[in-house]
């Protein structure tokens, strides 16, 4: 079970550069976790895999593509509306899912945690369906320079559709949103402010606790992007008390294609369905069709139903390996990350936020990240170069790209030391 939360910001810090040079965790087994990720152990281009690239996709443990194929082997039919056995298994299965994800986010309820296919889907939900209820011509959204494109594109949709406008968060040289500017745009306009808790491209950890404390008494709604936050801090949705939260399952050690958006239930009736067709429906006729209660409303047709059971899989995972223990252990080692890869002679820092979660984005003298990239893949190490779905923010700082090495707790020092080992051989190559 989930603890009654405390801000997530301040639970989230990262501890003080605890120890530089080998920052073992009491109580985090990081030899026995990684023997639960199978491609953990294979080799990449002859040499043992270094897996640096966390924020793009998080590799999955035994037990989730177990749950995936025992799902097909043996559980195969659809759900909800069949009266055998089998559909009867699956249906239990995938609403067990639900239940698992919504206590891992204390949601108050399942009505409140629809399945989609993952943060985009679920922000394209609210953008439309949010959007057409509640937002017209001159109000305003807000989202912050610091967003995915993801969390941008949507609304700007919205905005070409209602004539409503889109307003910005700005940044410092940090890499941290400006809180006394986002006071500054908060008005009886506002009807909806949409950041991430995490930034993808510079692992910013933001005050989001604060973020809806303000909105809220300005009259808006938050929507909070949790694609990168899920994987690696206690998330408590009524604790934040955002409107509306999204995630990404496969991210959060659970399989493509699955995902949650949370939504409070007086926001989600209120909301037209987002899409029509079987599942989603009370009744149908040629006059009037009528929806059905929440969370269906919501997911018309045949689901990703293995996708939804390998999540719930992921959750009971996270759930017995003491997820504090190996969020602790993962802060550590970003912090040995940002010191060893900082010390690199060239290497220049891209995002230096006092909160921080996974991610060391670097740029290494004049050579571009897709080089760094290819001669690190050539050792084996797997790291993301480009602009990280996150072009506005690659234009605050004036630079196309950079490469980004991001943790997960299965990481060791031992690989950040491989990292450290490359980025010479990299300067080695660009002499
Ligand atoms: C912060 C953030 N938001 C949204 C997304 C989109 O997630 P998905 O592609 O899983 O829908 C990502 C993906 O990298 C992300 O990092």
């Amino acid at each position: 079970m989930i603890p009654s939360a405390t801000p997530i910001e301040s639970s989230a810090a990262p501890r003080e550069h605890a120890a530089r040079t080998s920052p073992p965790r009491s109580g985090f087994d990081v030899e026995r976790v990684r023997r639960d990720f199978p491609i953990l152990s294979r080799s990449v281009r002859g040499k043992p895999l270094v897996y640096l690239d966390n924020a793009a996709t998080s590799q999955k443990p035994q037990v989730v593509i177990d749950a995936i194929t025992r799902y097909y082997t043996e559980e195969n039919a659809n759900i909800h509306r069949g009266v055998h056995l089998l559909s009867e298994k699956a249906t239990a299965a995938y609403e067990g899912a639900r239940d698992k994800i919504r206590r891992w986010i204390n949601a108050g309820s399942t009505r409140e945690t629809i399945f989609v296919r993952g943060t985009t889907e679920a922000i394209n939900l609210v953008a439309w369906s949010f959007g057409s209820r509640f937002v017209g011509a001159g109000d305003e959204i807000i989202v912050s320079g610091l967003e995915h494109h993801s969390n941008i594109v949507p609304w700007q949709m919205l905005c070409e559709r209602s004539g409503a406008r889109l307003r910005v968060i700005p940044i410092n040289d940090a890499g941290e949103l400006r809180l006394d500017e986002y006071e500054k745009l908060l008005s009886p306009r506002v009807k909806l402010v949409a950041v991430n808790h995490v930034s993808n491209a510079l692992g910013t950890i933001n005050p989001v606790t604060e973020i809806v404390r303000l909105a809220h008494q300005a009259g808006a709604k938050v929507l909070v992007d949790g694609a990168q936050a899920a994987p690696h801090l206690r998330v408590d949705v009524r604790a934040l008390d955002c409107d509306f939260y999204a995630l990404s399952g496969h991210k959060l050690f659970g399989p493509t294609g699955s995902g949650i958006l949370y939504g409070k239930a007086e926001l989600l009736d209120a909301m037209p369905p987002y899409q029509g067709g079987g599942d989603m429906i009370r009744s149908v006729t040629f006059e009037k069709s009528t929806y059905a209660d929440l969370p269906a409303k919501f997911e018309a047709g045949t689901p990703d139903i293995g996708c939804g059971i390998g999540l719930g899989a992921a959750i009971d995972y996270l759930e017995s390996i003491d997820f504090d223990a190996a969020a602790a252990w993962e802060a550590d080692l970003l912090a040995y990350a940002t010191e060893r890869i900082g010390a690199v002679p060239g290497v220049k820092l891209i995002g230096t936020a006092a909160h921080k979660a996974s991610v060391v984005s670097f740029l290494l003298d004049n050579i571009h990240p897709h080089d760094i990239g290819t001669i690190l893949d050539s050792e084996g190490i797997a790291i993301r170069t480009g602009h990280h779905c996150a072009q506005p923010v690659m234009e605050r700082f004036g630079i196309p790209a950079t490469a980004r090495a991001s943790l997960a707790f299965y990481n060791t020092p031992a690989e950040i030391d491989v990292l450290i080992h490359g980025l010479a051989k990299v300067r080695e190559l660009f002499g």
